[in-house]
């Protein structure tokens, strides 16, 4: 049997970070050594406990969880309640018994991306504070991973906080900049890719799981159109990127350079590609069939409709 992929989640969970956490927790050949949190959709206290509450949720308060930045590497995050709820879920979830462990974020990652070099595949789904302030306290650390995935940006398409800035990069613009300039292997899945997995209202209401994990998921997914009655469609962003994480022929790719823009004005956060080939892998063109039969296979979802 092949060994497993050894996984570490960076999130802000966030209804959508925790369809991709529970999806990894549900792949068989996913040995998920860890979640480390940061602040963004909601603030870091919020995103710690519920990833602690969805690991104890799916049985697992065994996989550890190491909190990370309160605030982005300049000024304040500016949350996003509204999209996520205040709570960050969309459905309440029993307090968790576990705490987070000791370690901060950046030593965990450390930590264990240099205890397995060259295995460890990293998945960030929230602003890269994390991930910036490792380059910059352990710079040998992350070149150690096996692929490192991000969602964030919005390359070529407008953006979902700003005309043109998607929200996790312009949650801390400069720790964005700081990981895409680092000439490390990054694999990028900008909101461009993330709008071709969308779901309709009424083909989230429709689906239905026997899977515990599954079950879990749809009660978030469903319980987030609930919550928000004039949302017609759910973007899949941080499961498309775990996806790509696990299965990379999920989507086309390019080789770009890309920049994002650090001046305080309308152009912040922005993401664009500066022209040359470059090191970061951008996905394009997704095959939507085939990330929602990974979805599909994992959460063991029924009444699947794919448009
Ligand atoms: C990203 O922003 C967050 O709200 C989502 O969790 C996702 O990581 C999409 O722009
Ligand atoms: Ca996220």
């Amino acid at each position: 049997m092949a060994e497993p992929t050894k996984l570490i989640i960076d999130t802000d969970p966030g209804v959508d970070d925790a369809v991709a956490i529970l999806m990894a927790l549900a792949a068989p050949e996913v040995e998920l050594l860890g979640l480390t949190t940061v602040g963004g959709n909601v603030p870091l206290a919020r995103t710690t406990r519920n990833a602690l509450a969805l690991l104890q949720a799916a049985g697992r308060s065994d996989i550890p969880v190491a909190k990370g930045a309160s605030r982005p590497l300049r000024g304040r995050f500016k949350y996003a309640p509204q999209v996520h709820s205040p709570g960050g879920l969309s459905r309440r979830l029993p307090e968790p018994a576990a705490r987070a462990v000791k370690e901060g974020a950046v030593q965990f990652l450390y930590d264990r991306l240099t205890r397995a070099p060259g295995e460890v595949v990293l998945v960030a789904l929230g602003p890269l504070t994390n991930l910036a302030r490792l380059i910059w306290e352990r710079p040998d650390a992350l070149g150690q991973a096996k692929n490192i995935v991000v969602m964030g940006g919005a390359v070529n398409t407008p953006g979902n906080v700003t005309p043109r800035a998607e929200f996790n990069f312009y949650s801390d613009p400069a720790a964005a900049e700081i990981v895409l300039s680092s000439r490390l292997p990054v694999t990028l899945v900008d909101l461009a890719a993330c709008r071709q997995v969308g779901i309709s209202r009424e083909q989230a209401m429709r689906l239905r799981s026997d899977h515990p994990i599954g079950r879990l998921t749809l009660e978030l997914l469903q319980g987030w159109f609930k919550k928000h009655p004039s949302r017609q469609r759910f973007e899949f962003y941080d499961p498309l990127a775990l996806a790509i994480a696990l299965e990379p022929a999920i989507t086309t790719v390019a080789k770009v350079d890309l920049d994002v823009s650090l001046e305080e004005n309308e152009s912040l956060g922005e993401t664009s590609e500066t022209g040359g080939p470059g090191e970061i892998t951008l996905a394009r063109q997704v095959d939507s069939a085939r990330f929602f039969g990974l979805l599909e296979g994992l959460l063991e979802l029924e009444g699947f409709q794919p448009t």
